[in-house]
């Protein structure tokens, strides 16, 4: 084996950040084998349960069969095809925008987005906890990364007083991804105002679940109209892949010409964009209101049931619920025995989280049950006491 990549490996491993995959077989349901055991899934993004919907295999199928494979090539060779188009105006209607354009993924669009804003000599105002790939889109740009405390707007407002320069872009994401909790959106939106600042929200974990028509934080919020970008992914709550950004039709077109990501990538494939359309339909409807009610009240059982047990978890109301551990030994710890008790939760650690904030991350789903969810906590209250946890 090559020195380097051995040396590399070690140095992850002393870390006690060695990360390797785990096999699920059959579909991304509440229960799955995984590694051959049966498990109570805890820590998939698949919140509404719609990446085993009928609706959408069905009209993966009828894709295949209709318009074949794959699309063949980027959307501006010859891969533009009709379901690309339909997918981008039901964004746009469902997210009250002028236009939408599809990414492959929200780290193609993140990576694709911010680089096609802001470059040399501007600013981006970016929360300390955002996501990963928001991070890689601002190293790419070449633009000045300002990070400012998490979900703290005065910090913020100082600090764009003081390096407010050429064009400026606050990003955020709408439900931060490993902690639950939501952005500020109006006081992000009073400070962009304020600066002449884009605002652009990572919405990868709202979009499908917040609000009354699941559109998101920023209606949750009651501030769509103010942000200018508004990036979402399919791959979550939506049952499917990919990722868009709701937007002018004048921002759209900028995006065409400047996105990368974009611009070098063969386009989505046909069976993806159907089950997307379907579930931004599905969504909508009065299915949609029962999966999202489903959802919220076993969110709201899971994190009660959480506290009873003598957690203590971050304030929120999302489905995302996190208890904090600190030590990566003892979060990995807690996530094996779990799984050997037949829960599925994941351990989260450095990068994805600072240093000395490894976590499990818990997510929810409609389709659990609260028999499962009550089961789960008695499970994760005597994993906890083992360990000295709770
Ligand atoms: C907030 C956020 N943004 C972007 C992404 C990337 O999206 P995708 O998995 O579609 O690449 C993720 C998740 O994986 C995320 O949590």
């Amino acid at each position: 084996m090559n020195r380097t990549i051995q040396n590399e490996l070690e140095n992850i491993r002393d870390l006690g950040l060695l990360r390797s995959t785990r096999l699920i077989s059959g579909r991304q349901a509440a229960r799955v084998s995984c590694n051959g055991h049966d498990v109570l899934l805890l820590c998939s993004n698949n919140y509404l349960g719609l990446a085993d919907h009928p609706a959408l295999a069905a009209a993966s199928i009828a894709a295949i069969e209709r318009y074949g494979t794959s699309s063949g090539a980027s959307r501006l060779v010859s891969g533009t095809m009709e379901l690309h188009e339909r997918l981008e105006r039901a964004v746009a209607s469902f997210k009250q925008r002028e236009a939408a354009l599809i990414f492959n993924s929200g780290h193609a669009a993140n990576t694709g987005i911010i680089p096609a804003l802001v470059g040399r000599g501007d600013v981006v105002f970016c929360d300390r906890l955002n996501h990963a790939s928001i991070i890689d889109g601002i190293m790419l740009s070449g633009a000045r990364l300002v990070r400012y405390p998490h979900n703290d707007c005065r910090q913020l407002a100082s600090l764009m007083e003081k390096h407010a320069a050429g064009r400026c872009l606050i990003v955020t994401d709408g439900v931060f991804s490993m902690d639950g909790d939501i952005a500020p959106l109006v006081e992000l939106a009073a400070l962009k105002r304020r600066y002449g600042a884009l605002l652009m929200v990572d919405d990868a974990h709202g979009s499908g679940v917040l609000g009354e028509r699941g559109r998101g934080s920023a209606e949750l919020l009651g501030v769509g109209a103010e942000i200018d970008i508004q990036m979402g992914t399919f791959g979550k709550a939506l049952g499917s892949f990919g990722a868009y950004a709701a937007v002018s039709a004048e921002l759209r077109d900028l995006l065409i010409n400047r996105a990368r990501s974009f611009i070098f990538s063969t386009s989505l494939p046909p069976s993806v964009l159907a089950a997307s359309l379907a579930a931004v339909e599905l969504v909508q409807t009065p299915e949609g209101d029962r999966l999202r009610e489903q959802l919220c009240s076993n969110t709201i059982f899971f994190r009660n049931s959480l506290t009873e047990a003598g957690f203590s978890i971050p304030d929120g109301s999302a489905q995302i619920v996190p208890i904090v551990i600190g030590s990566a030994d003892t979060t990995m710890h807690f996530s094996n025995a779990l799984l050997a008790e037949g829960f599925f939760a994941q351990g989260i650690r450095p990068p994805t989280v600072p240093a000395g904030t490894s976590r499990l991350r818990f997510t929810l789903m409609a389709t659990h049950t609260h028999a499962d969810l009550a089961d789960s906590v008695e499970h994760i209250r005597s994993v906890g006491r083992r360990l000295g946890v709770v």
